[in-house]
């Protein structure tokens, strides 16, 4: 049953044929601009399962354009919804915060300027390389999440602590000027997150998509 069911949902998409989708397909349908909670998971009795299936639900905003413009996998911030290079051109340069004369926050201030439509928030710079999310699977992501050789030495309590409270991360969901906000709300996400640690921080499989 579950192979005809993952070919009729998954839209013709990359995944694989045989592939193990760990969401299952009884979980309630969500509005693309929200995010199960994670008491909905609960009808995935198998621990491990619901585990991949809350951080296939959380990388719904890790991988929105609003969190992954800042953790690009170049040496250029991303803008807009379409992996757009930032303009004007500007680089991460040694510490992520620009070069000389072309800080970040020469421009971005510790708030949204919505006349000028430059986005802000405190200490606005880039996520080093080895967070970098564009381009990559969930599973990919959620494997240098958990490793704190690539995810500057966090346990997961602190990752836990990070989604939910971090201030780069919350301007994600209050990004001024007519731009989408990720999924859901902070509160829900850092939830979600939390849940998934407690259910054992599994990453689903390499063809898993939300
Ligand atoms: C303005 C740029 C910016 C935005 C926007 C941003 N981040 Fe980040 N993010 C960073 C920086 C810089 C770091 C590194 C900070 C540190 O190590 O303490 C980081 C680190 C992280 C980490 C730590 C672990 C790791 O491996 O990545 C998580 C988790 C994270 N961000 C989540 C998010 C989420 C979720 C969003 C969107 C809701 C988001 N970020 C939006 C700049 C940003
Ligand atoms: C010369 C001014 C200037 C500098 C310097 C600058 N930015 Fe920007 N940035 C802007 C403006 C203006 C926008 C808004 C573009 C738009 O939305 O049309 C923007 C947008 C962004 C966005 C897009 C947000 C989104 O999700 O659409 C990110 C991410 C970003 N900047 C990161 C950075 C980082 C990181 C640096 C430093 C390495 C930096 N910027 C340096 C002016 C600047």
């Amino acid at each position: 049953m579950a192979p005809v069911l993952l070919l009729l949902t998954a839209g013709g998409c990359k995944r694989q044929p045989g592939s193990v989708d760990p969401r299952p397909s009884e979980l309630p349908p969500v509005a693309a601009g929200d995010l199960r909670p994670p008491e909905a998971f609960a009808i995935i009795t198998n621990q491990e399962d619901r585990s991949r299936a809350l951080f296939l639900e959380a990388s719904r905003v890790l991988l929105h354009p609003r969190c992954a413009n800042c953790h690009p996998s170049g040496d250029v911030p991303l803008q807009g919804t379409q992996w757009q290079p930032h303009e004007p051109p500007v680089v991460r340069g040694p510490e992520d915060r620009g070069v000389v004369g072309m800080e970040c926050t020469s421009c971005h201030q510790d708030r949204n300027l919505e006349h000028a439509r430059v986005p802000g928030a405190p200490n606005w710079h880039l996520a080093p390389l080895s967070m970098a999310w564009v381009g990559k699977s969930p599973r990919a992501v959620c494997e240098q999440l958990k490793d704190p050789a690539r995810n500057g030495g966090k346990t997961l309590a602190q990752i836990v602590e990070h989604n939910a409270h971090d201030e780069l991360v919350g301007w994600g969901w209050a990004p001024g000027w007519g731009r989408e906000p990720a999924p859901g709300n902070q509160k829900l996400f850092g939830a979600i997150i939390a849940a998934w640690v407690e259910t054992g921080a599994q990453c689903p499989t390499e063809e898993a998509r939300p």
